[in-house]
């Protein structure tokens, strides 16, 4: 460890009371571990005072794999044999937070003028439509999107619609897929979309409806590595997901989103979030609702 590395984790130490008492021993070393390798397998940079944040969502799994400290555990997730773990460490690590229709004036924008501008260009170029929620959670997002297309296109049979969710939490692909949620994930859904886009699940779980499920595919994809897919999308949400990212990692995420699109395509970013300083290819058109100009 260099002289500076040293001068910055004991400066980190006092940014950060580390409880006295606790069960696991973290140091300021090993969380400065944990933050490189977080960033550098998912661009995600957690800012210097989450050190008991991170300690509160990894100290389960230390229990329950018999560790005595941090610094077990890092070299564990580094070994061959702590392969499987590494991918549930960064699983904890990232934050999920989302919820139905969340910010839901990019849900009427969507299902009102882009979806004309769409059904527009079909006229001439069949009738293929392709959204993509990149960094979807646990599939919020990805269902608000397929129930605003069932709504505003009751022709849907007909068309070619896929929407494609993906995230790099595996556990939160799963959830999606599942398509099950409880109950209280209702609050706030107007009540007729509520009863003709869910159903009951077990005693008080909620389901989505069969329509909805099919249109959506869930996938593994880290936003930072290959993608696999060609496109074009005539839509892509990525919200409240660069928040996390420097501008570097923003600036060649975006480009690539461009490249992605149909010209004239749309981009929804989260509400703290702005492409300001990152790039010329997408013009605001308000609300954090961006179209493809170059
Ligand atoms: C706060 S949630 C946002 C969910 C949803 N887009 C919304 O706005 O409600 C951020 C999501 O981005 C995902 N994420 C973070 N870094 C990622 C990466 N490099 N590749 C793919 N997904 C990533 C996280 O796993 C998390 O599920």
């Amino acid at each position: 460890m260099t002289v500076e590395t040293q001068a910055r984790n004991a400066k980190l130490a006092a940014i950060v009371p580390v409880p006295e008492d606790r069960e696991f021993s973290f140091s300021a070393d090993d969380y400065a571990f944990l933050r490189a390798m977080l960033k550098q397998r998912t661009g995600i940079e957690l800012g210097p005072t989450k050190q008991n944040m991170v300690y509160a969502r990894l100290a389960k799994r230390l229990r329950k794999l018999g560790f005595k400290s941090f610094r077990q555990y890092i070299e564990f997730i580094g070994s061959e044999e702590g392969r499987d773990e590494l991918g549930t460490t960064l699983n904890a690590l990232t934050t999920n937070l989302t919820k139905f229709f969340r910010e839901n004036h990019h849900f009427e924008h969507l299902g009102s003028t882009a979806l004309q501008e769409i059904r527009a260009r079909a006229t001439t170029q069949g009738r293929r439509l392709r959204i993509w929620s990149a960094g979807c959670s646990s599939g919020e997002e990805p269902y608000s999107i397929a129930i605003t297309l069932l709504r505003a296109m009751p022709d849907i049979k007909q068309w070619d619609a896929k929407i494609l969710a993906t995230d790099i939490d595996t556990e939160m692909v799963r959830r999606g897929a599942e398509g099950v949620y409880s109950a209280a994930a209702l609050d706030g859904i107007p009540p007729d979309i509520a009863k003709k886009y869910f159903e009951l699940y077990g005693a008080d779980k909620i389901r989505l409806c069969d329509e909805a499920r099919g249109l959506i595919s869930f996938k593994y994809l880290n936003l930072i590595g290959d993608w696999p897919m060609k496109g074009p999308f005539d839509a892509i949400f990525c919200r409240n997901v660069v928040i996390y990212f420097d501008k570097d990692t923003q600036r060649t995420l975006f480009d690539r989103y461009a490249n992605l699109l149909v010209p004239g395509g749309f981009l929804y970013i989260g509400h703290s979030e702005n492409l300001f300083g990152i790039t010329e290819r997408f013009k605001l058109l308000g609300r954090n609702i961006h179209r493809k100009i170059a």
